[in-house]
C-alpha cells in the first residue's frame, strides 16, 4: 500500500475543524486533534488519526458527550477523583494528568482516579506531559473486552496498556514504556482487517478459538495476551485499578468504542505522578548512567544498537516532524468522507 506524507499541522487543523463541527468546544477539539496527530508523529498510527471517525461516531450517535462538565473531588492534598461526565477520553485524561502533575509538584505525589471516561488513545500522551514536568508517572486504564483471563476462551479484559514514564538526561528522549497487554495493539488488527492484510499467527484466535492470520477474524475473535498468564494477569490488574477502584465499568462491561453504541463506555483510568528527584537530586544524571551502561552491552545477534523504551518513538517523531506523517489511502479517504459529510471543504 502506498502511503503519502502530509504536514502534521494541516491534518491537525482539519481534525480540529471536524471536532468543532460535531460540537466540541474549540479548546477540547484542539486537545483531541493534537492527541491523534501526536500518536502518528510518534509512529503509533494504530491510535492516531485513523481513529478520528471512531471518536466522532460516538458523539454523533450520542453515546459520548461533546461538552462534558468534569467534576473533581479532592480526598487529600495528593488524591483526587475526576468524574468525566462521558466526555472524550483525551479531554478527560488531559485534565486528570494536569491535576496529578500539579499535586506532585506541590506535595511530591499526585494520584487522580477517573470514572465515566472514554478510550483515551495512546497512554504515552499523558506520560509525555508528566516527564516534561520532571515527574515519574504510571498510568492505568481499563478497556473493552478483548483478552481472556489465563485458561479462558472468551474475550473479557481489555488490551489496556501498561504505561510508565520518567525523564532522562535528554529532554526530547524520555523513557516511555507504553505497551498493550495483548501481543499486539488491537487497532493494528482492525486496520489490517480493513486493508485485507494478513497478520502473523500467534497474535489472536478466531471466534471458535482457532489460530488465525486473518485480521478481520482476529478483530472479531479473541486477542492473545503477551507472555501468556503474565500479560493476562496485567490486563486483569488494569480492570481492578481502572474499573473496580475508580467506580467505572469493569468485569467485561466497558463498551467497545468501535462497535458498541448501546450507551456510554464508562472507561476508568488512574494517573499517578511522583517528583522524580524526590530522593535523589541527580535523578536525570543517574538515568544517563543507567542508559549509557545498557547501551554499551554486547549486542545480540541481528541488532545494531540498543534503544530504551520511548527511544524508537522519539526517532520516529523527529523524522515525521521533518518529512510529514505517512498516511495510507484508506485513512485519507476516511478523513475526506468525514469532513465532507460535515460540510468541511478540504483539499488533501
Ligand atoms: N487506550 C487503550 O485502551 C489502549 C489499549 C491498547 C493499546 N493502546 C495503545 O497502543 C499503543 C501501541 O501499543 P503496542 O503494545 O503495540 O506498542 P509497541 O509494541 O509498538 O511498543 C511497546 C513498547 O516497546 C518499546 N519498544 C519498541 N521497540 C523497541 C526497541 N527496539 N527497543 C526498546 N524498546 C522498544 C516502545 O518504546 C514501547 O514503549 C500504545 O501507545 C498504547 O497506549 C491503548
Amino acid at each position: 500500500m502506498k502511503f503519502k506524507r502530509f504536514k502534521h499541522s494541516i491534518i491537525q487543523n482539519l481534525i480540529t475543524k471536524i471536532f468543532v463541527k460535531i460540537g466540541l468546544p474549540t479548546k477540547d477539539a484542539k486537545i483531541c486533534s493534537y492527541s491523534l496527530v501526536r500518536s502518528d508523529l510518534r509512529g503509533v498510527w494504530s491510535h492516531g488519526i485513523a481513529r478520528t471517525s471512531i471518536y466522532c461516531k460516538r458523539i454523533i450517535k450520542k453515546v459520548a458527550n461533546p461538552k462534558p462538565k468534569l467534576k473533581i473531588k479532592f480526598f487529600s492534598q495528593s488524591i483526587a477523583h475526576l468524574n468525566g461526565n462521558n466526555g472524550l477520553g483525551f479531554v478527560i485524561a488531559n485534565r486528570a494528568i494536569d491535576e496529578a502533575i500539579k499535586m506532585a509538584k506541590k506535595n511530591g505525589i499526585g494520584l487522580v482516579a477517573v470514572s465515566n471516561s472514554n478510550h483515551f488513545g495512546m497512554a504515552a500522551l499523558y506520560l509525555e506531559k508528566a516527564v516534561k514536568h520532571n515527574c515519574m508517572s504510571w498510568i492505568f486504564t481499563n478497556a473493552s473486552p478483548a483478552l481472556p483471563p489465563h485458561g479462558a476462551m472468551a474475550p473479557h479484559f481489555g488490551t489496556s496498556p501498561f504505561a510508565f514514564g520518567c525523564p532522562t538526561n535528554k529532554k526530547d528522549v524520555p523513557f516511555i514504556l507504553d505497551m498493550a497487554t495483548s501481543s499486539v495493539a488491537r487497532g493494528k488488527l482492525k486496520f489490517a482487517a480493513q486493508r485485507g492484510e494478513k497478520i502473523p499467527y500467534g497474535l489472536a484466535l478466531d471466534k471458535q478459538g482457532n489460530p488465525t492470520n486473518d485480521g478481520f477474524k482476529a478483530f472479531e475473535g479473541i486477542m492473545l495476551p503477551f507472555g501468556g498468564m503474565k500479560g493476562a494477569g496485567l490486563s486483569w490488574m488494569m480492570d481492578i485499578v481502572g474499573g473496580i477502584f475508580t467506580g467505572a465499568n469493569f468485569n467485561g462491561k466497558v463498551k467497545n468504542a468501535i462497535s458498541n453504541f448501546s450507551g456510554p463506555a464508562n472507561v476508568g483510568h488512574v494517573f499517578i505522578c511522583v517528583k522524580s528527584n524526590i530522593f535523589q537530586k541527580n535523578f536525570n544524571q543517574r538515568m544517563m548512567q543507567g542508559i549509557q551502561t545498557a547501551k554499551r552491552l554486547k549486542l545480540a545477534k541481528g541488532f545494531k544498537t540498543i534503544l530504551h523504551p520511548g527511544e524508537p518513538e522519539a526517532i520516529k517523531l523527529k523524522e515525521n516532524l521533518k518529512k510529514g506523517i505517512p498516511i495510507s489511502p484508506d485513512i485519507v479517504a476516511d478523513l475526506k468522507n468525514l469532513a465532507q459529510s460535515l460540510g468541511i471543504k478540504i483539499k488533501l
